[in-house]
């Protein structure tokens, strides 16, 4: 019988496209025993913007929120989303710090491990395949992710030979992270067939988005055309800028007669539990009813959900929300002018936030974050295509040229380990802190302060008890 499998997203993507990532740990321990015997793929947990979010907003440490996770899902495999050399952060670290993290990753319970870069230039990635290959248990799968979108220079042609890259690197799977959710039933069709002919031995999954509506269609023709492994949220959790529905696609495959390995009464009891909760982010404001519709006007702007919520909440933060649609417009533009590059972070924050600029300033590039510069110097990688004259003129001078900076990154200096330790002192208490500390300072610093003070209080708290 044809297996089709489920990789769960409620704890992460859904998490991250409905709500920011504002999910507390606490607010879903109490079902993680039943997510446990839902029979899915694998549950994505972390990774992503999770590690940020615990940090900045939740007063949550991210490596204790992966152990506590293994512990009460012990017999399901937990994923994350590395972007490559650029880890959970919007830089490039060094060899030594990519291979350190993994390290952690899998130590504290991370089974697959999906990494992707955002200018699909694999070299970015290759730190951190060999890094899970080497710290790998029987469970680790090293899961090669191509950033799926749209452009004259991305054919079908060109996703098959990404395809024979990751799988001549050495990644046991391969995932198309369509994170716009712009991929249509035809090209899903298409592009899943081609790459099962070219790589037929490989697991393939598809991640996609509903945002713009097309999602479910696209799931279906993804399923006839071969897929193995497809990413879902449980359905109170699903829809909009989120994946489509964990039960939908189970009660769909069961009538094509495709094995899920799905328990239809603990999928079920997963949503019950979720849908209080909900209610409670829609009532306080936190999760913006806005981003759970479908605007089919993605399939124009290829704007993924997390970018579109992020754009919102800037704007409305600027007092500047009438200027959504003009800053929406300017965004196939800006791209253009980039070399296509996909839309995902931290690329899809970068094309998004000087569409805003160009249009709060009123004219195009008069400021360019100094993000885009280093994407124009090369900082990012290679473009999809070659980025625009004028542009590359206006960054690096008359004749300038990009840079390949994959040298500077792969050097193993240390330093940062060094520096994090002097900066932390007796704050930190772990490799994880140093860890978090390296990937996010400030935010690390203000937590590993908060939880020295909160244990003093404590302390103190206690003697005045006795
Ligand atoms: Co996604």
């Amino acid at each position: 019988m044809r297996k089709v499998q489920f990789t769960e997203t409620i704890l992460r993507d859904a998490n991250q496209s409905l709500m920011a990532t504002r999910l507390p740990y606490a607010d879903y321990a109490e079902i993680l025993p039943v997510m446990d015997q839902a029979g899915y793929y694998s549950i994505e947990c972390w990774g992503g913007a999770t590690f940020d979010s615990c940090l900045r907003y939740l007063n949550e440490d991210p490596w204790e929120r992966l152990r506590n996770l293994r512990k009460n899902l012990p017999n399901n495999k937990l994923q994350m989303l590395l972007r490559g050399q650029n880890l959970l952060g919007y830089k490039h670290y060094h060899d030594d710090v990519v291979e350190k993290f993994i390290q952690l990753s899998i130590q504290n319970g991370i089974d697959v491990i999906r990494i992707f870069d955002a200018l699909n230039d694999f070299r970015n990635c290759e730190t951190a395949l060999n890094a899970t290959l080497k710290y790998a248990t029987p469970n680790t799968v090293a899961s090669g992710c191509i950033s799926y979108t749209q452009s004259p220079v991305h054919t079908v042609d060109k996703y098959i030979q990404m395809c024979k890259e990751l799988k001549a690197m050495g990644f046991q799977t391969i995932c198309l992270k369509d994170m716009a959710g712009t991929m249509t039933p035809y090209e899903a069709e298409h592009l899943i067939k081609g790459i099962k002919d070219a790589v037929g031995d490989m697991p393939l999954v598809l991640h996609t988005h509903s945002t713009t509506g097309m999602a479910y269609m696209t799931l279906i023709k993804a399923v006839e055309a071969g897929i193995d492994v497809i990413d879902t949220a449980t359905s109170c959790f699903s829809g909009g800028t989120s994946q489509p529905a964990t039960e939908t696609m189970f009660y769909t495959l069961q009538q094509y007669g495709i094995e899920t390995g799905l328990d239809e009464d603990k999928i079920n009891a997963v949503n019950d539990y979720f849908k209080p909760i909900k209610q409670k982010y829609l009532d306080n404001g936190q999760m913006n009813p806005k981003s759970l519709g479908t605007d089919a006007q993605a399939l124009v702007y290829k704007v993924p959900g997390g970018m579109l919520s992020n754009m919102i909440a800037n704007l409305t933060d600027m007092k500047a929300m009438d200027k959504f649609e003009a800053a929406l417009t300017e965004i196939p533009q800006v791209r253009a002018d980039m070399g296509y590059p996909p839309l995902v972070t931290p690329l899809s924050q970068m094309v998004g936030n000087q569409a805003v600029t160009n249009v709060l300033v009123g004219q195009r590039y008069k400021q360019i974050s100094k993000e885009i510069q280093n994407y124009i110097k090369g900082e990012y990688g290679i473009t999809p295509a070659p980025v625009s004259e004028d542009l590359v003129r206006q960054v690096l001078g008359e004749g300038g040229k990009p840079v390949d900076c994959r040298i500077e990154d792969q050097k193993r200096t240390g330093a940062d380990f060094d520096i994090a330790a002097e900066a932390l002192g007796d704050l930190a208490r772990s490799e994880e802190d140093i860890m978090s500390y390296i990937c996010f300072p400030n935010q690390t610093l203000a937590y590993l302060k908060a939880r020295k003070a909160q244990e003093e209080n404590e302390a103190v708290y206690t003697i005045e008890e006795m």
